[in-house]
């Protein structure tokens, strides 16, 4: 059967991206951030899983504002690099798993979840930098990644609460499906930022802690935390972190630190990183 082995969380900073393609991560400002995943890589490497469920969010690339789906599911065989005004990045299209897509979707969607599928998309900043970011600069992507795209862009956002429980609606569906596959799931974007208005460049490092040292111990009780608390204390972009909670919830209770990193500034946004394995 497919088995959950691991969650991992990060950032997804737009500027990592160019940092990664125009080659400036060796730089001054640079150096710190991609340091803080160097042993992140070296794990990654050593328990590659077959598929990433990849939890994240579009930033009008993929939906504009005509249609915007609170959960959406990627069903398609491969997802390209999406165009955010300069161009898509020069990172390899991103392969599907369209069998194990197609049984979320059934499975999620009859446990009362209602998700969107999406048969063609393009995938924008949110969920290849986060690839950049454990992978490198690889030829082909080295696993198969289903896109989960979450509305965090347009209020109302899912709640937190909500968050958790699909993330248990995704790992009842991958521990039903047959085939013998290794899963991971990510939960993307955050940690505070916020990129607008009088509050633009809020960041709470003592929330973000808070957040990350909850995520590890007490998911149950952070999934309860209202969204107008991210936007308060995190930011308007904050808000992203509820994408964090699908991640936790589709692993077990208790779950073993690998890794966690944290720092302040990348662009305007706080980085957050955790790799959690679950018991065996
Ligand atoms: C930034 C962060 C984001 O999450 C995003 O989607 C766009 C920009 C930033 O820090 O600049
Ligand atoms: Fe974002």
């Amino acid at each position: 059967m497919a088995r959950i082995t691991a969650g991992v969380t990060t950032s997804h900073v737009p500027a990592i991206g160019a940092a990664v393609d125009l080659g400036k991560t060796g730089e001054p400002y640079w150096k710190p951030v991609f340091a803080g995943y160097e042993a992140s890589k070296r794990w990654m490497a050593e328990n590659l899983p077959d598929v990433i469920i990849l939890v994240y969010n579009d930033h009008a690339s993929a939906f504009s504002l005509d249609i915007v789906p609170t959960f959406a599911i990627g069903c398609a065989e491969s997802f390209a690099p999406a165009d955010e005004g300069w161009g898509p990045r020069p990172v390899p299209v991103v392969q599907g798993h369209p069998e194990l897509a197609a049984h979320i979707a059934q499975s999620v969607i009859q446990q009362d979840f209602d998700l969107t599928i999406i048969n063609k998309m393009d995938v924008d900043h949110g969920l290849t930098v986060p690839l950049s970011l454990l992978f490198g600069q690889p030829r082909a992507w080295p696993v198969k990644v289903i896109p989960l795209a979450v509305n965090v862009v347009l209020y109302p956002p899912p709640s937190g609460r909500r968050c958790y429980e699909l993330g248990k609606a995704i790992r009842n569906a991958v521990g039903s499906f047959e085939p013998d596959l290794k899963v991971q799931v990510w939960g993307t974007g955050g940690m505070s930022h916020q990129l607008q208005g009088p509050r633009a460049g809020l960041i709470n490092q003592a929330w973000d802690n808070h957040f990350l040292d909850r995520l590890i111990d007490d998911p149950e009780g952070l999934s309860r935390v209202p969204h107008i608390e991210y936007v308060r204390e995190a930011g308007s972009e904050g808000i992203e972190l509820v994408m964090w909670l699908i991640m936790r919830g589709a692993l077990q209770p208790k779950v073993k630190l690998i890794h966690r990193f944290y720092h302040v500034p990348a662009s305007n946004t706080a980085v957050g990183h955790l790799v959690l394995e679950n018991p065996a």
